[in-house]
């Protein structure tokens, strides 16, 4: 029989869509495993201050469907620091907590490091929308976005059409390019630019230019926040072509929600996974989604090397935007 016999969980950085069914899936097969479980509210800011709850399967109920997180967020300086880091594992010991479960990215997972240096096991849930996380092809609340995304651009394009407009849709991901490459391919967009990649102003009003005197009446350029700044690329395409253009920035928009099912799929599975992981007694693992597989991994994966761009998706989103 397993020694972990009281676990605590908690969700870290930005929200994403299916955090919510990882905690469930967390707290409901830990019980099924007669697990106590504890949840921390706002991340390790509430570790920190010894922000727990008692978790059950009614504390559960109702959530699976809804986007944020029921036990809250932040993204927490004091972690960072030696006096925090030292505090949180002193809250974990203090509640005889044998392990900890991390939902969130790559830095939170920095942070569990730091927890399991001081002898608590913990494992981390891969959840953000950028995608960014090295080591699991997809990261919770991802799939969720781009559809969001999606459904956002094609409203967008009703009045790119009616108006003969340029627009420039500029979507999150922080310094990558995920949300962009996948979003864009999956709207057809004229361009999209990403950070991984140097923009070509040429190529882009190229296609412009082309697409126009083809009798195109609208186009779709979807920038990476990290790439450029929108409204600077929509002023110098104006100058430079003579066309009518706008910007959107999506914003928070792309975090909310409800998780698609696919989201609410992957979330359940990591989540269970993070618990037979920790009554394997094994620690330092992500759980990452890998060719269609849900498998345990070195937690230190998520933050050596970059995740790989899909240069492949790039080439052909460019092939297909001719
Ligand atoms: O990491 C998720 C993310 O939404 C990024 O895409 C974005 O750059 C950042 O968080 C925004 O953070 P905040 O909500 O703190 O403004």
């Amino acid at each position: 029989m397993s020694k972990v016999r009281r676990i605590a969980l908690l969700t870290s950085g930005g929200d994403a869509p299916g955090m919510n069914a990882a905690i469930r899936a967390v707290v409901r097969k830990g019980i099924y495993h007669g697990i106590q479980v504890f949840g921390i509210q706002k991340g390790y800011e509430g570790l920190i201050h010894g922000e727990f709850i008692e978790m059950n399967l009614g504390t559960v109920a109702d959530i699976i469907h809804r986007g944020g997180t029921m036990l809250m967020t932040a993204r927490s300086e004091e972690m960072k620091t030696p006096e925090g880091q030292k505090n949180a594992a002193a809250q974990l010991r203090y509640r005889n907590i044998d392990a900890l479960i991390i939902i969130g990215g790559d830095g939170s997972f920095r942070g569990a490091q730091t927890i399991s240096a001081q002898g608590i096991p913990v494992v981390g849930i891969p959840a953000t929308i950028d995608n960014d996380i090295a080591g699991t092809d997809m990261t919770i609340g991802f799939d969720t976005t781009i559809n969001t995304v999606v459904e956002a651009v094609s409203k967008i394009r009703d009045t790119a059409t009616s108006h003969d407009r340029t627009f420039l849709v500029e979507v999150m991901g922080r310094n990558c390019g995920n949300i962009a490459l996948q979003a864009g391919v999956a709207c057809g967009a004229e361009s999209i630019l990403v950070p991984e990649m140097k923009i070509d102003m040429d190529e882009i009003i190229m296609k412009l230019e082309r697409g126009n005197q083809r009798g195109k009446n609208h186009s779709i350029i979807i920038v990476a926040e990290g790439a450029t700044s929108a409204w600077e690329l929509g002023e110098e395409l104006r100058k430079r072509t003579g066309f009518e253009t706008r910007v959107t920035i999506l914003g928070h928009i792309q975090r909310g929600g409800s998780p698609s099912a696919f989201d609410v799929v992957l979330a359940s599975q990591m989540g269970g996974k993070a618990v037979e992981v920790l009554l394997e007694e094994k620690s330092d693992q992500m759980i990452a989604y890998v060719n269609q597989n849900i498998v345990p991994k070195p937690l230190e994966e998520a933050y050596g090397d970059l995740k790989p761009f899909n240069m492949e998706l790039y080439e052909l989103a460019n092939q297909l935007a001719i």
